[in-house]
């Protein structure tokens, strides 16, 4: 029996943040171990925004450095550039020529983007979850690991895939789930109090954040008065707080702020000064690495040409089957 087949990318916006480490990439790491995995930049994604064109090449070259500071091992799973293999686009194409105004214009995503961003309303912003089913299943990915914001996403995508099937009459695409190794996909909050640690929120830890920035945002992040009553719920800014420690420190350490907090004599700022510490001694050796690899352009463009041709390689064949499958010569 064939290994399952892996695919996941993240949008070159700006640096890896923990969300993105504990939401994603620490997935990514596992699974190159136990599936065929392939991982890529999703640069063509990115332009929905607008971005520079420095602001690309800077951002790709980011996440590439720090994909392999994270751990993972280009001789594993290799990684590629989505604006490399340009294969995709025809998929893109035919998933477009299936997918409705009305349904697009429904996913959350994009009522969310094109909210914040009323005057760029664009087509790519509409058809992005079809480019991303396209991305899938143009590798015939069984599993994708991100984390639970791609969730409506990833229903496209299955949606997308059993469209084309019904219209062709063929079972060809398989139903794409997302992974993820914990039973609920994670979610790593920000530090201002509220909702998910994200780029467009201002409230990231970078896993290149150097031991002074880690500190400041840690000390800086909301708080209240402290509990008020014996083991009473944790509300949401102190929960965020605790959240992200369970992912960085030891259980010892959660166990030992926990009790504190549930007697009532915690100190906030030792929680976080503690909690500034660990994340810190977690990121320190990413940090090192992300330097090291970035100094390393030849490598980088080493890592991104033979991804690129291992991902066209897979790519060809499926495009081929499905401009058969539809018709073409
Ligand atoms: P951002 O929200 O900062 O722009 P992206 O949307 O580019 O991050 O997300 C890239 C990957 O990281 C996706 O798989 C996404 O689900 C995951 N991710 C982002 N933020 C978080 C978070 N706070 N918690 C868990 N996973 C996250
Ligand atoms: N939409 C994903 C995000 O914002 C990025 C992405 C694009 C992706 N294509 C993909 C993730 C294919 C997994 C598989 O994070």
């Amino acid at each position: 029996m064939r290994m399952e087949r892996v695919i996941s990318g993240i949008r070159p916006t700006g640096n890896l943040h923990l969300g993105n480490y504990f939401g994603a990439v620490k997935n990514f790491v596992r699974m190159q171990d136990e599936y065929d995995c392939m991982f890529f930049i999703a640069d063509w994604h990115s332009l929905t925004t607008h971005p520079t064109p420095e602001n690309i090449r800077q951002s790709v070259r980011t996440i590439l450095a720090e994909y392999l500071a994270c751990g993972i091992d280009p001789a594993k799973a290799p990684i590629y550039i989505q604006s490399d293999v340009k294969d995709v686009l025809e998929l893109y194409l035919y998933l477009n020529m299936n997918a409705y105004l009305g349904e697009l214009e429904r996913v959350t995503s994009f009522k969310e983007k094109a909210r914040k961003q009323p005057d760029n309303v664009n087509a790519g912003l509409l058809t992005y979850p079809c480019l991303m089913a396209a991305d899938i299943l143009m590798h015939k990915a069984d599993k994708v690991p991100v984390g639970k914001d791609q969730e409506q996403n990833m229903e496209m995508a299955r949606l997308f895939a059993r469209r084309f099937n019904r219209i062709y009459n063929i079972e060809y695409f398989k139903e794409p789930e997302s992974f993820h190794y914990t039973k609920d996909a994670v979610k790593v909050p920000g530090l201002n109090g509220t909702g998910k640690m994200g780029k467009s929120e201002g409230n990231c830890i970078y896993l290149c954040d150097d031991e002074a920035t880690i500190k400041k945002k840690v000390m800086r992040a909301v708080t209240d008065s402290g509990p008020e009553r014996l083991n009473q719920e944790k509300p949401e800014p102190i929960a965020n707080l605790f959240t992200i420690m369970e992912l960085v420190s030891t259980p010892d350490t959660y166990a030992y702020f926990d009790d504190q907090y549930n007697n009532m004599t915690i100190r906030y700022g030792d929680l976080k000064k503690q909690l500034a510490a660990d994340i810190n001694a977690f990121c320190a050796p990413i940090r090192e690495k992300i330097i090291a690899f970035s100094a390393d352009e030849a490598y980088l463009s080493r890592v991104a040409a033979e991804g690129a041709e291992r991902a066209h390689e897979r790519a060809r064949q499926t495009i081929e089957e499905v401009r058969h499958i539809i018709g073409f010569r």
